[in-house]
């Protein structure tokens, strides 16, 4: 056992407990006492791994206090002892990385990844000796730990019916939570945010955020979901949260020949909610790029035959309302053209919409479009005018059914140039449906073993053709898009669309909801931008004000934007929609300058190829003034602020369209008065100015 220099400390190995043991009980197997442990670069997080009666555990301490208690690892296997207790500490090895590396497209271009990494070997001290070892990076913002069960004897082909890793949260707390496993919502990530006290969590979805009395944002998510069931957070008692991995069909959670790695687990861990976001934590433990050279992936904004579908002016099914015209699309790629957008997305082409396709998307063809909708014609059209079809793939959670035309109907978009594809999964929880090799139909969750490989099968398969994915209805994100940087956006919360249906419409905290707990996951496909806010439908309204549409482009990232409203909408209001024509979807810095879960948020974005930045403020249904002190800017520069803000009357309820748009020149020693309405925002594009003649450019 070696004792193994780490960032300038020393942790402790098992010979130091060994010795220690001498000096009585409390270290004979490691109870009470650490057997190793390691520290963050910056000395801000430690984790210690102490073995109690046989059972590995670890804790998290934050400058010293105890954030996480001592928590179980290990899994319980089909047809084998759990692999839980029965163990000791075999070896330990450390070392410390400091790394930059560049996204091709992303919130920001350059990410540090900053760790100290311990990787502990857990063998059995009797019997077969199975053994297995969990990785801890620690960062200052936060620690990934994952376990990496090897090739043995003893475990080759591993059913994991179980994984019983644990998170004991010790401070008193308050949870952001979406509920999990709740078999007849139409789909589970979907359900409104919940915030109760942590004692109170049932079972949630990840990532989980929540706040500590002391003040401590702590998400607990997971990075580098691959052939594996999602973590799902079961509270056992108290403040003790255990992992609850998705079901599969076939009975297991997981099954899986080893070698194999599972999933992170994470905790980001901040003072403040605006540095949760700002962590980089899920990104930096993906895996880089495997895609190769990913110019091809292209990051914009799109329309599209979409809103009128959800409002019920038009159809997806053929008939006298059928929207996926070849006369609607080519007026959809008109005004793509003169306004700048690179996509257009029609939605309901393809024959197999009559009926109740949700959850039966066995009748749908990817190949086949309705005889009103000429595809190559359309998809030439675009072309000429310099725009994008962006395809539909809604397979009713058919998955089986998919899969089996999933290379024909790629093939298809390659040849007509169609390089980014939204697909849908639109089926109950646990309503997927593939049949098995005995002819079978088997019903599966979103998040199962089997899914999380089908996401991926078509990520994969797309990127051989050089196509993107936009998923709906997706596996949450876990960071593949650093992978795989064609699986550009997804939706996976509650999006915009639930604002036409109800059932209930968002309420004005929804999206200061979102960007600490969804957003921590990575980009989301909302849809913002509805200006026509009241009554979508006759039950229905938005509950926004118009400049906080504008100000979710900002707020809410996603690399794929739409513009989601009615062209009719943005024809009659084009000032305002100057701003969506504007703001880009690529960033070469992003900020978060103030905000509270479910209160308030400003986040400001340096465009990725300009020297412009973009802010975007929203609020809840509490009007605030916020102070934005613009030191963010260039230090000496000039720049023209074009502001998009909430007028003296706006409120999401009773004045939501009432905007007022005014330019003025600002430098980074200034500081804005941001006046938020109830249920608003606001939106700034800040122009840079040219540079004062011999000014310095800032390196
Ligand atoms: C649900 C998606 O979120 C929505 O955007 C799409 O229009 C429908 N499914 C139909 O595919």
């Amino acid at each position: 056992m070696r004792n193994t220099r780490v960032a300038g400390r020393w942790a402790v190995g098992a010979t130091a407990c060994a010795w220690l043991a001498a000096a009585g009980p409390a270290c004979a197997d490691g109870r009470g006492a650490a057997l190793a442990s390691i520290s963050s670069p910056g000395n801000v997080l430690t984790v210690e791994l102490t073995i109690e009666l046989g059972r590995p555990s670890y804790r998290v301490l934050r400058f010293g206090e105890e954030l996480i208690g001592r928590s179980r690892l290990g899994f319980d296997l089909r047809g084998a002892r759990p692999l839980d207790h029965g163990f000791e500490l075999e070896r330990q090895t450390s070392h410390s990385v400091d790394e930059t590396w560049e996204q091709p497209w992303g919130e920001r271009r350059y990410v540090r990844n900053h760790y100290t990494e311990l990787a502990a070997r857990f063998t059995e001290t009797s019997g077969e000796r199975r053994f297995y070892e969990v990785v801890f990076r620690v960062y200052d913002d936060g620690v990934g730990f994952r376990y990496e069960i090897p090739a043995q004897p003893a475990l080759a082909d591993v059913v994991i019916d179980d994984e019983l890793t644990e998170f004991a949260v010790v401070p008193v707390a308050t949870a952001w939570w979406v509920p999990a496993g709740q078999p007849d919502a139409p789909n589970d990530l979907e359900i409104l945010i919940h915030k109760s006290p942590l004692a109170e969590l049932g079972t949630a979805h990840t990532p989980l955020t929540i706040l500590t009395e002391r003040g401590v944002h702590v998400a607990i998510h997971e990075a580098a979901l691959v052939d594996y069931a999602a973590m799902r957070l079961a509270r056992v008692d108290g403040q003790l949260l255990r992992a609850a991995l998705a079901p599969d069909a076939a009975g297991w959670k997981v099954r899986r020949t080893t070698p194999f790695t599972t999933p992170w687990r994470t905790m980001q861990i901040a003072d403040s909610a605006g540095q949760l976001y700002g962590s980089d934590l899920i990104l930096n433990l993906n895996e880089p790029n495997k895609v190769g050279d990913v110019s091809w992936v292209r990051p914009g904004k799109f329309i599209g035959i979409w809103w009128d579908l959800h409002l019920e002016n038009w159809s997806w099914a053929a008939g006298p309302r059928h929207g996926a015209t070849t006369e609607h699309a080519k007026r959809y790629i008109d005004f793509a053209a003169k306004n700048g957008f690179s996509g257009v997305l029609v939605e309901g082409w393809n024959l197999g919409w009559e009926g109740e396709w949700f959850g039966h998307g066995e009748s749908f063809s990817f190949t086949r479009p309705y005889p009103d909708f000429d595809l190559a014609a359309v998809a030439a059209y675009a072309r000429a005018k310099g725009v994008h079809l962006i395809g539909h793939h809604e397979t009713g959670g058919g998955v089986g059914h998919y899969e089996e035309e999933l290379g024909a109907a790629l093939d298809l978009y390659q040849r007509l140039g169609v390089d980014t594809v939204k697909t849908g999964y639109v089926a109950a929880a646990r309503g997927i449906t593939h049949t098995d090799a005995e002819g079978r139909v088997q019903l599966e969750w979103h998040d199962g073993q089997y899914m999380a490989n089908h996401y991926l099968r078509v990520v994969t398969e797309a990127a051989k053709r050089h196509i993107s994915i936009d998923s709906h209805e997706p596996i949450k994100d876990t960071g593949l898009r650093r992978t795989y940087p064609n699986w550009l956006t997804r939706e996976g919360a509650r999006g915009m669309e639930y604002n036409a249906w109800g059932q209930p419409v968002n309420p004005p905290e929804h999206e200061t909801n979102l960007v600490f707990t969804r957003m921590l996951a990575g980009p989301f496909d909302f849809t913002p931008g509805i200006f026509a806010l009241e009554r979508t439908r006759a039950c229905c309204r938005v509950k926004s004000t118009l400049a906080k549409q504008l100000a979710l482009y900002v707020v809410l990232y996603s690399p794929l934007q739409m513009a989601a409203d009615r062209i009719e909408s943005y024809e009659a209001n084009p000032a305002p929609f100057q701003f969506i024509k504007d703001v880009p979807t690529d960033w070469s810095e992003t900020l978060v300058l103030n905000g509270e879960i479910g209160e308030y948020v400003t986040i400001v974005r340096r465009d990725r190829r300009s020297d412009d930045w973009y802010l975007g403020s929203i609020s809840n249904e509490q009007g605030r003034l916020l102070a934005v002190s613009l030191g963010f800017l260039e230090p000496g520069r000039r720049y023209n602020a074009q502001i998009y803000r909430d007028g003296p009357h706006a409120r999401w309820d009773t004045a939501p369209t009432d905007i007022e748009i005014e330019q003025r020149e600002v430098g980074s020693s200034d500081t804005l008065p941001l006046r938020l309405a109830a249920g608003g925002g606001a939106a700034i594009r800040f122009v840079a100015l040219p540079r004062a003649p011999g000014a310095a450019r800032p390196r």
